[in-house]
This record gives structure tokens, C-alpha cells and sequence, in this order.
């Protein structure tokens, strides 16, 4: 399942970001790519130690706690602190798969990563190409959202970041691993969530049948999940 979660951050959180990222420190993105994908990486990101990177990451985990939509789609179990990169001049990263494990910096945590996602921080208007092009099982689609919202993919997907060929993309970026692993298993549990808050919206919380999905949920979710 590929979803898009619009306004994870407010344009005045987007902003203060640009403010803060603009004035940052970039290095060359392939100090955390594998051997295969430094071959074709060529952008900017902050250091995974840099302050500012550390401050915003924990501002985008505190704005994903707040998203409904993201915790119903992702389920998360563990998130990898969010990075941040930056493509200009013709920057792209080729076709990739990413690493199935991520060690955090500095601590014993591993994380394997079910989801993948980016969070765009850049006017799509202020920049030409940088579209993030993933290949599902239903062909090949192209991603280029607004600032402030964020794209939603399983990890298993050969992607890839188009050449930017004039402004600049700057994204937020990170991984996940889910309390259920399987992609399926995952979007069956969204579709049913969400279809019970639809529900619930139009019957009210007491309303038998929803008292009943509400339990087939959880009741499915106690099956497939692993924390
Ligand atoms: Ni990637």
C-alpha cells in the first residue's frame, strides 16, 4: 500500500523547518547509503548526529504521534530517528531497494524496516524533476506532494528520487518496522479501521455493529501483532 498523509506539518511548521534547515550543515548523502545504493546516491543530508536533525526529527516523531491516519496505516512499533537530505543541481538517487535492517546510532537498537516514508518540505512549485518514482505491484507511481505532507510505501519496493533540475527538494525521510510485518495483513487492518471510523462517524461509538467491528479489529490485531 502506497498512502499519502497530507498535512503532517502545518505551512508555519514547514516553514520554521526551511529556516532552520536553509542554515544547516549539509554533507554528501552517501555516508549512510549501502555499497549499491552509494554507487547511485548523489544528494545532501545533515549528519545523523547534527543537533538540528536530532531537534526536527523529534518535532516530525511528535507530529506522526498525532496523525491518526499515520498510526492507522503504519501501526508502528519502532521509528528510525527522521533524517534530513537535499537534492539540487541535478541531484537524484538511482533505483534502490533499502536495507532490510537500520542500526540506530550510537544505542543496540536495530529496526527493520516494513514502511519507508518521506515527508516533503519543499513547495512542489520551487522545484523541477525530484519526483520519487516507486515501483508497485500495479506499475509505477510517481510522488511529488505538497510541504507538510508525507508518502507512505512498503519497504520491499525498487525506488527511486528523479534528477532535480533547477530549486531544491528537501525531505525528511525515515523507516520502520510495523507491529505487523506483512504489507497485506497491514492494509487489510487499515481498511477495516478506516471503514469503522466512517461508520462511527454516521452511527455514533455505542451503535452495536460498530461495538462489534471495534472488537473484530482489535480481536485481529491481538493475532498479527508483535511489539
Ligand atoms: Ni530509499
Amino acid at each position: 500500500m502506497l498512502l499519502a498523509i497530507p498535512d503532517v506539518l502545518s505551512a508555519e511548521e514547514v516553514r520554521e523547518f526551511r529556516r532552520a534547515l536553509d542554515a544547516a550543515e549539509w554533507v554528501d548523502g552517501r555516508a549512510t547509503a549501502g555499497s549499491q545504493s552509494a554507487e547511485v546516491k548523489h544528494n545532501l543530508q545533515l549528519p545523523e548526529s547534527s543537533p538540528v536533525a536530532r531537534r526536527l526529527g523529534d518535532l516530525v516523531l511528535d507530529a506522526l504521534g498525532r496523525s491518526e491516519l499515520f498510526i492507522s496505516a503504519a501501526l508502528p512499533n519502532r521509528i528510525f530517528p527522521p533524517l534530513f537530505n537535499k537534492y539540487e543541481g541535478g541531484g537524484a538517487f538511482g533505483a534502490h531497494l533499502d536495507n532490510a535492517i537500520r542500526a540506530v546510532r550510537g544505542t543496540p537498537v536495530r529496526i527493520r524496516t516494513d514502511l519507508s516514508a518521506t515527508l516533503f518540505l519543499s513547495d512542489p512549485d520551487s522545484y523541477e524533476g525530484g519526483e520519487l518514482v516507486i515501483e508497485t505491484g500495479f506499475g509505477v507511481q510517481e510522488v511529488k506532494l505538497p510541504a507538510g505532507h508525507l508518502v507512505l510505501y512498503p519497504s520491499t519496493s525498487i525506488h527511486y528520487v528523479a534528477p532535480v533540475t533547477s530549486g531544491a527538494r528537501v525531505s525528511s525521510f525515515f523507516w520502520m518496522q510495523s507491529m505487523v510485518r506483512n504489507t497485506d495483513d497491514r492494509t487489510i487492518l487499515f481498511d477495516l479501521d478506516q471503514s469503522i471510523q466512517a461508520l462511527t462517524g454516521e452511527r455514533g461509538g455505542n451503535d452495536e455493529v460498530v461495538l462489534t467491528l471495534s472488537g473484530v479489529y482489535q480481536n485481529l490485531l491481538r493475532r498479527v501483532a508483535e511489539t
